[in-house]
């Protein structure tokens, strides 16, 4: 994925990183920065900061950044080449030549313009003769015809090989077909197989509206052919748990929020009876990353999971992953119907709207929860449920909040409405005190505090690496200061990480390119981010002396870091002098 250097520094010089930031945030300028509301996280206060000046943006609440190479690939979930190409086309550059990454871009052109074959090719079937069944399903099942073409409902032949050979036809090769995924191989001879047949089709598409894969569904249940669902198994174009189905509809919704079913026919019900904003995982648990791309597109959620057992354990499940992205969420308890699909075909729309009125906070859901485990009528059982009641009201950061839930509660088990808020206020107290230990720990180590937040970053020597830190944010500020240093060594640096990016910054240097974080290559996102919170907090003016001060540090600690290993502090001491002459 080498790009050439100078070609990077060309697209990030075309592609202001507050323009490219600015079509998905709002920004306000303050000072030499710009803030808005943080695209990666819920908040309701401005923490991400973009400097058209360093070229980079950083989240104080987050902790993400990095160049406008990293924006791209983080706001759209692209690769780092994507992202470069993307970029490319929107300030209509030429990419260079790059083989490797060539082949895999136009591999996945390739997969989406088969994709898009095969959907024809199914859809084309559920109005051929062969697809009369079919049709008669979907229609059976309640979906108009409007549906059916909105969604781009098809058939998949009982055949072993009529995809095959049509996509064949289209010059698509036999690894293409295997790539997709669409095809399996035969065990016995290695011939491709049609791995759809004889199944009502759902293409699944993505937010910028590629077909990346497909969910088949039988159309007689308690047939012996097949699981139920069928879903295109994982490929270079898809990837169930980071994409949802019919959010390429849903994120057009007027609604304002955005609701998640467990099926493809739930979203496709609720869409054809007018609740536009309902999106499907796909066939999986919510994930951290459905989540993500949910809060991408809205800040409120209404679960509505099945109401049996597992749609209620699910929806448990789902609703710390959601909030955890920011997302206000919503649980509508699905009542005299098994799913949202079944409930509009029996009680209609206006119905729904009510269910949907009365969806709860997920305050209320969860009491609901606590309440369903145990019998008010049993005295024992009666204090568990107040003691769990009142630890989860204990959670709750209004006060006002937590008096109303109280009531509730109380009124529910029969006891004062005073015993109850009393054991809420024991329950706060107690993890009030939990927290309060644990934020001693954190802060009777002050060193820790200054440890970059990921994990596999850790700084060994603290000293050295705010020093190194330092140097990094002032050179990234003004690079003409490299030219002060020249004693510092890459080998110095007591951060592998860090010393690895002064090396790229300072070989950049020599080589006359920018010395700019767009620049960097090899580093994980959390690495970017890191370097990114470092240049973001350089905030004062440049001052040579404080940046040589930090130089010297550096190579002190490293000279006794050296002798503590080899015993030899005059020897070390030495060398160092020798190179670069390097002044005691
Ligand atoms: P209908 O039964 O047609 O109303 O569909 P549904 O969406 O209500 O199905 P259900 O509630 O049983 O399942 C919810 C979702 O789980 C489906 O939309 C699929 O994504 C997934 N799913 C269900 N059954 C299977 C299966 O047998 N295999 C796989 N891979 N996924 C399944
Ligand atoms: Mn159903």
């Amino acid at each position: 994925m080498a790009f050439p250097p100078g070609f990077i520094d060309e697209l990030t010089a075309r592609n202001p990183i507050e323009d490219v930031v600015g079509e998905y945030v709002r920004l306000k300028r303050s000072g030499s920065n710009l803030f808005g509301l943080c695209p990666f996280h819920g908040e309701k206060t401005a923490s991400f900061s973009v400097s058209p000046e360093k070229g980079i943006y950083y989240c104080f609440g987050c902790h993400k950044g990095g160049s406008v190479i990293n924006f791209q690939m983080e706001i759209e979930g692209m690769s780092y080449p994507d992202a470069v190409r993307a970029l490319a086309k929107r300030a209509g550059m030429k990419v260079p030549e790059d083989e490797q990454y060539q082949s895999r871009y136009r591999q996945q052109e390739r997969l989406w313009a088969l994709h898009k074959e095969a959907a024809r090719f199914f859809y084309d079937q559920l109005y051929a003769p062969a697809g009369k069944d079919a049709l008669n399903y979907a229609l059976g099942r309640g979906m108009t015809k409007g549906t059916l073409i909105r969604f781009g409902i098809g058939y998949a032949p009982d055949s072993w090989s009529d995809l095959t050979d049509t996509l064949r036809r289209k010059g698509y090769s036999d690894q293409e077909l295997r790539d997709s995924g669409l095809v399996t191989v035969s065990r016995k001879n290695g011939n491709l197989l049609d791995r759809f047949r004889d199944r009502l089709m759902f293409p699944i598409i993505d937010v910028r509206g590629n077909v990346i894969g497909f969910g088949g569904r039988i159309m007689r249940d308690g047939d012996k052919s097949g699981a139920k669902y069928l879903n295109s198994p994982e490929t270079l174009i898809f990837n169930k748990r980071k994409n949802l189905f019919a959010l390429n509809l849903a994120k057009k919704s007027k609604l304002g929020y955005l609701i998640l079913v467990e099926g493809y026919m739930d979203a496709i019900a609720l869409h054809q009876y007018g609740f536009d904003c309902a999106v499907a995982s796909l066939g999986t648990a919510l994930t951290e990353d459905g989540a993500a791309l949910l809060a991408k597109y809205t800040d409120q959620v209404v679960l509505i999971y099945d109401g049996d057992t597992a749609g209620q354990n699910a929806t448990q499940r789902a609703i710390p992953i959601l909030e955890r992205a920011g997302l206000q969420v919503k649980v509508l308890q699905m009542r005299d119907a098994k799913d949202p699909d079944e409930f509009l075909k029996k009680f209609g729309a206006d119905r729904f709207k009510l269910l949907l009125e009365e969806s709860s906070n997920r305050v209320e859901y969860q009491l609901n929860a606590i309440a369903r485990k145990y019998s008010l009528k049993d005295d024992d059982q009666k204090v568990k449920f107040l003691q769990e009641s009142a630890e989860l009201v204990s959670t709750l950061s209004s006060a006002v909040q937590r008096e109303v839930y109280s009531g509730r509660v109380a009124e529910a088990a029969g006891i004062s409405g005073e015993a109850m808020r009393m054991e809420v206020d024991r329950a706060r107290k107690r993890r009030l005190a939990r927290e309060k230990k644990q934020q001693e720990k954190i802060d009777l180590a002050p060193a820790r505090a200054l440890q970059p937040k990921s994990r596999s970053i850790r700084y060994d020597n603290l000293k050295s690496a705010m020093a190194e830190e330092q140097v990094l944010g002032q050179v990234l500020k003004e690079p003409a200061l490299l030219d002060q240093i020249p004693q510092l060594q890459p080998e110095m640096f007591s951060s592998e990480l860090l010393g690895k990016v002064f090396r790229q910054l300072s070989q950049r240097h020599r080589q006359g390119f920018e010395v700019s974080l767009g620049g960097l290559e090899d580093l994980t996102p959390e690495e970017m981010s890191h370097i990114a919170g470092i240049a973001q907090r350089q905030t004062g003016p440049v001052n040579e002396n404080a940046l040589r001060d930090c130089a010297e540090t550096i190579c002190q600690e490293h000279i006794s870091a050296v002798a503590k290993s080899e015993d030899d502090l005059m020897a070390v001491r030495e060398s160092l002098q020798k190179r670069k002459g390097y002044r005691q």
